[in-house]
């Protein structure tokens, strides 16, 4: 068989390890992590159905080394927890059956200790140690680690290896960047030791090649070592790439591989994660220039989830392995996909935050477009149904279309209908904004996956209880969606007007004085989105903040944008809509005239409540799921579609 991306495919030899593929798993923590460290059950699923997809390595996340000095509630191995050694070897041998290397990151937060505590008052409480005595930003005091406890966390870098490889892990990932510990010393913003863990590259680098050295030590010469590495810190005052690559320099000799990310997770994490607003592929360039300086494979990671670039990435030696996160969580299957030249059937990230968002809220993991995701241990075989039915689907947004697909997925006859002419629903209207962009492919993907499980679709088919009841399905989803909210404000009927639902179709009639009339998370980004395309944009909104809807992970980005194209006027009742703007009340009451010749509606939406009064009888086993049932996220539309159709 020709397989269409030759060089992601092809195997890969770290130490004496060979790996099936270069498509490899980048850390991302567990959710299920018990109160003394182990990996829990649900995060053994997580990290297996990895593995299962295809991934050439599977790499578990954050094993603290060190726990005296950290603090981070993440895993420990550690032989005197009960369990400890076991759930790591049941986590290492989950990987390791479906043909992936399972790895392991060891890892210190040093001065960040705490951070990804849920009770984040809690870290004030902690002792945070660093290279150096300091103060952060949030008042956090931060002590100097002495020398006693430089050579005890060293050596517990070794032990704690050996341990892991003990478990089964094949490989060893040490977290050298992102603002951790590692990456602390390398800094020459935040090292300001004198002492020989300080001041010149090689000083900065000796934490580094100690805790190498005694990793190296326990694990034996053969065994695959990796290092992540920032390529650069990509903050003023911290090291740049140039120094980056006299970094890779000093540490090469420890290592069989060398990651090189981005930045640091504190002060700048929409690059070290790239957010929707970036390239993709954004850090690669600083892969490909250390790859220049050293002799050991490197492996580039950041926003990367397109075969061809990936193929390209590696073709043409800019890096020999590519790392992905998040695109692994919509998409576990993607390796497997690539491999078997199905690349059209990748449900691509959206790089929404919702993976990220969620664990920062409630501690457990979700995915917009991936219903499965922190729920893998609910298994993620799609068995048959019993009985097979006919179903019926109404509205084929995201949840409908998933719905349908996994119906179909089950053995079930499946029709989908959908009262406009083109699928997608609300999904529609984000083929306006670049960076949305995937968001409107994902409804092609979703529709090419249900149509090849045999979804049967009826474009222009508006299902009424007449159509329904004629049709005699033993199922009926109702999927409808949502209007939107268009409120009687004098004006907000005019011609200057376009509702941001509507805007992909009606672009033309926005001048390029707008004001954007809703600061919600739609009415924000199609005020980015204006901005960028160089018009001069006010945004109104009654409330004080600006798309508190919006997760906590991808809202401060979204503000950091807005601050860039953006004219904000919070606190601002709009009272009527004119040609020249938007005539508003503040908080004082008085009244100030917003201008702009052209206003984009983004006031919210409303369910289609009547069309779900209507239909609720329709069909034996009727489920309402998504924006019908409640306005809400594209994940939950999604997440309910998928049990709707289990469910029958
Ligand atoms: C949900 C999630 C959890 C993560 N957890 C970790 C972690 O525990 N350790 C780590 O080094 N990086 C972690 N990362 C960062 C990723 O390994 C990766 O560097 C980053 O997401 C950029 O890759 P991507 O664009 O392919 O997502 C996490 C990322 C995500 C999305």
């Amino acid at each position: 068989m020709e397989r269409k991306y030759p060089h992601l495919c092809s195997p890969i030899t770290l130490g004496r390890t060979t790996f099936r593929n270069r498509m490899f798993s980048a850390p991302m923590g567990g959710t299920d992590i018990t109160n003394d460290g182990c990996i829990g059950p649900k995060s053994t699923a997580f990290y297996e159905l990895r593995a299962k997809g295809g991934a050439g390595a599977v790499t578990v996340s954050e094993l603290m080394v060190h726990p005296q000095t950290d603090g981070s509630h993440a895993y420990h191995l550690d032989e005197s927890i009960l369990n400890s050694l076991a759930c790591a070897t049941y986590t290492a041998d989950a990987i390791r059956r479906h043909g992936a290397m399972p790895s392991i990151e060891l890892s210190h937060s040093g001065m960040y200790a705490g951070t990804y505590m849920t009770d984040k008052g809690r870290q004030k409480s902690m002792n945070q140690w660093g290279p150096s005595d300091t103060i952060r930003p949030d008042g956090v005091e931060v002590k100097a680690l002495t020398r006693e406890m430089i050579d005890e966390i060293v050596s517990s870098y070794g032990h704690v290896a050996g341990l892991a490889k003990r478990a089964g892990f094949e490989m060893l990932m040490i977290h050298g960047g992102h603002g951790w510990l590692i990456n602390q010393f390398l800094s020459p913003y935040f090292n300001k030791r004198t002492d020989e863990y300080g001041g010149s590259l090689e000083n900065r680098c000796r934490f580094a090649a100690e805790a190498l050295q005694a990793v190296r030590k326990a694990v034996g010469p053969f065994f695959p070592v990796e290092f992540r590495l920032s390529g650069s810190e990509l903050f003023e005052g911290g090291y740049d790439l140039e120094e980056g690559c006299r970094i890779a320099g000093q540490i090469e000799p420890y290592i069989d591989l060398l990651h090189v990310s981005a930045g640091t997770y504190q002060r700048g994490f929409g690059r070290t994660h790239p957010s929707m607003f970036r390239e993709h592929g954004c850090n690669v360039y600083l892969a490909a220039e250390i790859k220049k300086h050293v002799s050991v494979p490197v492996a580039t990671i950041g926003g990367l989830n397109d075969p061809v670039q990936m193929e390209e990435i590696i073709a043409t030696g800019k890096a020999d392995v590519v790392y992905m996160a998040r695109a692994l969580l919509a998409d576990p299957f993607l390796p497997r996909k690539i491999t078997e030249n199905r690349e059209d059937e990748i449900v691509k990230c959206l790089r929404c935050f919702t993976c990220m968002a969620e664990r920062a809220a409630t501690s457990t993991r979700r995915c917009t477009v991936n219903p499965l995701i922190g729920r893998e241990a609910e298994g993620d075989e799609v068995a048959p149904a019993p009985v097979k039915k006919k179903v019926l689907v109404a509205g084929a947004g995201p949840g409908g279309l998933y719905a349908a697909y996994t119906a179909a997925r089950r053995g079930h006859q499946v029709i989908l209908c959908e009262k406009e002419s083109e699928t997608g629903g609300i999904l529609k209207s984000e083929q306006a904004l670049p960076f949305k962009y995937e968001m409107y492919e994902l409804a092609g993907t979703y529709r090419l996956l249900a149509e090849r499980a045999g979804v049967e679709i009826r474009l222009n088919t508006e299902v009424t209880k007449e159509y329904a009841e004629k049709e005699q399905a033993d199922a009926l989803i109702v999927a409808v969606g949502s209007l939107p909210l268009v409120p009687p404000i004098p004006g907000l009927d005019g011609e200057n007007v376009v509702v941001v639902n509507n805007y992909y179709l009606e672009k033309d009639k926005v001048g390029s004085e707008v004001v954007v009339f809703g600061g919600g998370l739609a009415g924000c980004e199609c005020a980015i989105h204006l901005g960028m395309e160089g018009k001069n944009v006010h945004l109104v909104e009654m409330r004080d903040a600006l798309a508190p809807d919006a997760n906590v992970r991808h809202r401060p980005l979204l503000l950091q944008e807005i601050d860039k194209y953006v004219t904000v006027h919070t606190g601002y009742k709009g009272l009527e809509v004119t040609k020249e703007g938007i005539l508003c009340e503040d908080k004082k009451g008085e009244k100030h005239l917003v201008p702009g010749t052209s206003v984009i509606c983004a006031l919210g939406q409303r369910s289609r409540i009547d069309v779900v009064n209507e239909l609720q009888d329709a069909a034996p086993f009727v489920r309402v799921i998504g924006d019908a049932a409640k306005v809400s996220t594209i994940t939950n539309a999604v997440y309910w579609g998928y049990h709707a159709a289990l469910d029958i």
